[in-house]
């Protein structure tokens, strides 16, 4: 093989991880330490689709890597399972992120029923009632019980998805033979309340939370993880409890804790070591924060980005305890060399907030005896972070004429 660029990289890098795949978001464990009794309990409700009955409509509430998906698609395949001959229920699974409009949904959810090429539902064309009858008349040709998993469900609420909700929890009162049962997934306790009422009523049914993973529960997670993806002695056992200290601290966030593993385990190979170490996991975890923040920033609304280089710039001129009267002068000014009408001075308070809650800048009140109480505003990224969106930000190239403010005096 003649020499290329890569043999530094692909020489060096020693293949530590048995099976990438166990490492990945979808993959499926085939056991789920610590959901047994939420397993158990959506167990017992949707049994009654293996006997032909309607099972109650059911809502799972917790937070971002609690588990909700991993353990849907995991009875979704035990109800297969069990249902392999008798064939009386179906389990149908859409994900509301992807999927996120009331005629898609209904649009994905009848495709998943509807077998026959000429009875497709179309992509665009029909209006959401027709496509609504059509899957009522479908299933009234059937007898069978379909659990309907709306996963993210809080997605919908702001495409007017109430609609979904109200039409497939009535549906049953359209149906002869046929009988759908509804499984909501969210992140936020409050959906229910911010259904319309006709919903709400509608859906009915039990409630289920996916309560943050504690750090032991973490480690039992990933120890599973560990066994499947690497040969024995490759993973120090303070490599699981330092990931799973993280990833408890980051509300209980399992998917953290396999993010870590799996990067730390990526720069151990890439770096040329035979075993993952805590300090891998340190530079995994600097790594993943790095991306984090800044697709946070790149994302955000423009405002709140001029509000960021406002602050920034201040920064750099060497203003370190600026207020929000700093950080308002420099941000109209901004906004006056490109040519955006500037939002009032209360209005850019409430974005330095907003920042703050996302850890890009630390916005404390402070007291400054007689000026009072007032906000005091820093950047908190990283100086890296902070290159890489000037580099990539174009405002930055057009406002590098724009001098900051004189710093008030608080004292
Ligand atoms: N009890 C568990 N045992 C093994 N792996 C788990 C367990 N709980 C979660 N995981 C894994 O952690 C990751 C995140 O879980 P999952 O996607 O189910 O979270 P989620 O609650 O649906 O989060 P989100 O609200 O962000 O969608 C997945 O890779 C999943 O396989
Ligand atoms: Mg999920």
């Amino acid at each position: 093989m003649a020499n290329s660029i890569f043999d530094q990289y692909t020489k060096k890098r020693l293949v530590i991880t048995k099976n990438k795949k166990v490492l990945q978001t979808t993959y499926v464990p085939n056991a789920l330490p610590h959901r047994v009794e939420q397993i158990d309990h959506i167990a017992a409700i949707a049994s009654a689709a293996l006997n032909g009955d309607q099972p109650s409509n059911i809502m799972i509430y917790g937070k971002t890597g609690t588990g909700k998906t991993a353990v849907l698609n995991y009875i979704g395949n035990e109800l297969k399972k069990a249902d392999e001959y008798e064939e009386r229920c179906k389990y149908i699974y859409v994900n509301c992120e992807v999927v996120d409009t009331p005629y898609s949904v209904l649009y994905n959810i009848g495709n998943q029923i509807i077998v026959e090429d000429s009875r497709r539902i179309p992509f665009t064309g029909w209006s959401f009632e027709k496509v609504y009858y059509e899957i009522v008349n479908y299933l009234n040709t059937m007898n069978k019980v379909f659990l309907v998993v709306l996963d993210e469900v809080d997605r919908l609420i702001d495409k007017k998805g109430d609609n979904v909700f109200y039409f497939l929890a009535k549906i049953n009162e359209n149906l002869k033979s046929s009988k759908v049962s509804l499984i909501g997934i969210s992140n936020n306790m409050n959906f229910m309340n911010v259904l319309e009422p006709k919903a709400r009523s509608r859906m009915g049914g039990e409630s289920i939370i996916f309560p943050p993973y504690t750090k032991e529960e973490l480690e039992d997670i990933l120890r599973e993880r560990v066994k499947e993806a690497f040969d024995n002695d490759v993973i120090d056992d303070s490599v699981i409890s330092y990931c799973s200290a993280i990833a408890a601290k980051s509300d209980g966030d399992a998917r953290v804790a396999i993010d870590l593993l799996k990067t730390a385990a990526d720069i151990a190979e890439r770096n040329g070591d035979s075993i993952v170490t805590e300090a891998h996991v340190k530079s995994a975890k600097n790594s993943l924060e790095f991306n984090l923040i800044s697709e946070a920033i790149k994302t955000l609304p423009s405002h709140e980005k001029i509000v960021l280089i406002s602050i920034i710039k201040n920064h750099d001129a060497g203003i370190n305890n600026m207020t929000t009267g700093d950080v308002y002068k420099t941000y109209t000014s901004i906004c006056n060399t490109i040519g955006v009408t500037p939002l009032t001075q209360r209005r850019v308070g409430d974005l330095i907030n907003e920042l703050d809650t996302y850890g890009i800048v630390t916005a404390s009140v402070c007291s400054f005896g007689r000026a009072g109480r007032t906000k005091v505003i820093d950047l908190t990224i990283d100086k890296s972070i902070i290159n890489e969106f000037k580099n990539t930000n174009s405002i930055f190239k057009m406002i590098d004429a724009v001098k900051p403010p004189k710093q008030t005096h608080l004292i």
